[in-house]
């Protein structure tokens, strides 16, 4: 039910719109000045404010009205007007009313001008809401056992209430998690919202979540809603809360507990029903021994744990994933289709994966945009794949070693580190033109890269 405030110095006129619009089916208020309406307007959501243009004492009409626009730009305003003040009243849509309607105007004229503009803010805070959802709603790709017990997991806690707890590496898809859940719940009708908590200074952070009033602290040029009441029967994800302050902790437990907030620098009590979804990638047990973390939000918010698992414990995925990003960048981008073949995808299930599928998505896009030919094979790989920084010592190195240090080892083993310590050395000789390398060591090509896959042997990152 939205609701009206009708803001005029004519008790009159106050009374009797107010009683048309509430027999509309309107939840309406009435201000008698314009300081009343600021007052109002500050503490609590108004959707359409009808602000009459001549008031004699204090604020007029076109003073509130540039007033109320920049405590809340999007606040819909409509003027009203005698006749004699029209000229007036056209002025004021430079300022930002939505509209202008007479004085003498019926209940119905009035409702005929309202409720396109309360339809189409209405329309523009679900588009919002469906923009934030569409990034994510590809779903998850997947067939691995991992992933399908992940999507289990998933369902089985959809349907409650619960507070779900996702942890995982970085890039590994705790994002899509989290969204999966919300859009898999009876709320998914409802807005899914996300704050990152990293990196944010406390007064921020509660400032995004709780909302403010004008005011509240310096830079709060207008009012704000905070996440919680944007969430409000919907979904809450907060990420990366393993970087959020002690006491924004503290408040958002709070919230949880009682289902109440005000907004910074507010009095006025808000009621809330939100679902909270949180995901880090830190150790909270960790954090909570080195007093970082509050162990009763913890327990609060790990009603139900789900890990997600990194990308190298899924290999098997990952000629799905590839297909999935391809398709999806050709969506995107008007771009002459291209091909990962099948040697490509065998040396990428090689690789270690560190940064998980954000890394994997990167690459395949990389390789999309720099590879001029249509099929990417793994020649192309091996140029882009970096080494990881910390991985263990190439076999070459190992090799390099004393005699001595060969002992105790199968002839089969030392036979690889020959042949892996060959392989190396040519490669780095070619600078890593595998076509040639193969060549110059008479190894079949597809044979050549089962062999870098078997002995892991990588470029080395270039710096
Ligand atoms: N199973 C999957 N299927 C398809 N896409 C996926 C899958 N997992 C992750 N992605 C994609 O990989 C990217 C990274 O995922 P997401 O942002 O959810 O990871 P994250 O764990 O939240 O990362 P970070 O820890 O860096 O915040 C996104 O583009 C996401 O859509
Ligand atoms: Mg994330």
């Amino acid at each position: 039910m939205a609701t009206i405030l009708i803001v005029d110095d004519e008790k009159n006129i106050l009374k009797m719109v107010a009683q048309g619009l509430k027999l509309e089916g309107y939840q309406t208020m009435t201000a008698s000045s314009g300081e009343e309406a600021l007052r109002i307007c500050a503490s609590q959501p108004v959707d359409l404010v009808l602000l009459d243009i001549i008031m004699p004492t204090g604020l007029d009409g076109v003073e509130t009205l540039k007033q109320l626009k920049q405590m809340q730009p999007d606040l819909n305003i409509v003027m009203m007007s005698a006749q004699k003040e029209i000229e007036i009243a056209v002025q004021t849509i430079k300022l930002g009313a939505r509209h202008y309607i007479p004085k003498t105007a019926s209940i119905d004229d009035i409702v005929l001008t309202i409720e396109p503009l309360l339809e189409l803010s209405h329309l523009t805070r679900e588009n919002e809401i469906l923009r934030n959802q569409i990034g994510t709603q590809e779903g998850m790709v997947g067939e691995s056992v991992v992933i399908q017990r992940l999507r289990s997991q998933i369902r089985q806690v959809a349907s409650s209430n619960l507070g779900v707890l996702i942890t995982g590496e970085n890039g590994t898809g705790k994002e899509l998690v989290a969204n999966t859940v919300h859009q898999q719940s009876q709320r998914n009708h409802k807005p899914f919202i996300t704050q990152n908590c990293a990196a944010l200074p406390d007064e921020l952070i509660e400032s995004e979540l709780f909302g403010h009033e004008r005011g509240a602290f310096t830079g709060a040029a207008t009012q704000r809603r905070g996440k919680f009441e944007l969430a409000d029967d919907g979904t809450l994800f907060l990420d990366e809360i393993g970087d959020m302050s002690l006491k924004a902790q503290a408040k958002v437990l709070r919230v949880l507990e009682s289902g109440e907030l005000q907004h910074l620098g507010g009095t006025r009590t808000l009621r809330v029903d939100v679902r909270v979804v949180a995901a880090t990638n830190k150790d909270l047990e960790k954090e909570i021994e080195n007093g970082n973390f509050r162990e009763d939000l913890y327990y609060r918010l790990n009603v139900v744990p789900i890990v997600v698992p990194p990308l190298r414990e899924r290999l098997d995925d990952l000629p799905l994933l590839v297909g999935h990003f391809v398709e999806q960048f050709h969506r995107e981008n008007a771009r002459l289709p291209k091909v990962i073949d099948s040697s490509a995808v065998r040396v990428m299930q090689s690789y270690s994966w560190r940064g998980n599928v954000r890394e994997l998505k990167n690459i395949v896009e990389r390789l999309l945009i720099m590879v001029e030919h249509d099929v990417i094979s793994a020649d192309d790989v091996m140029e882009v794949l970096p080494v990881p920084r910390d991985s263990s010592p190439p076999i070459s190195t190992a090799l390099s070693m004393e005699p001595s240090s060969q002992a105790g080892k199968s002839l089969q083993k030392m036979v690889d580190e020959a042949e892996a310590n060959l392989i190396m050395k040519t490669l780095e000789a070619n600078n890593w033109n595998v076509k040639k390398t193969s060549e110059q060591l008479q190894i079949e090509r597809s044979n050549f890269y089962k062999k870098l896959t078997k002995y892991n042997l990588k470029r080395p990152e270039v710096s």
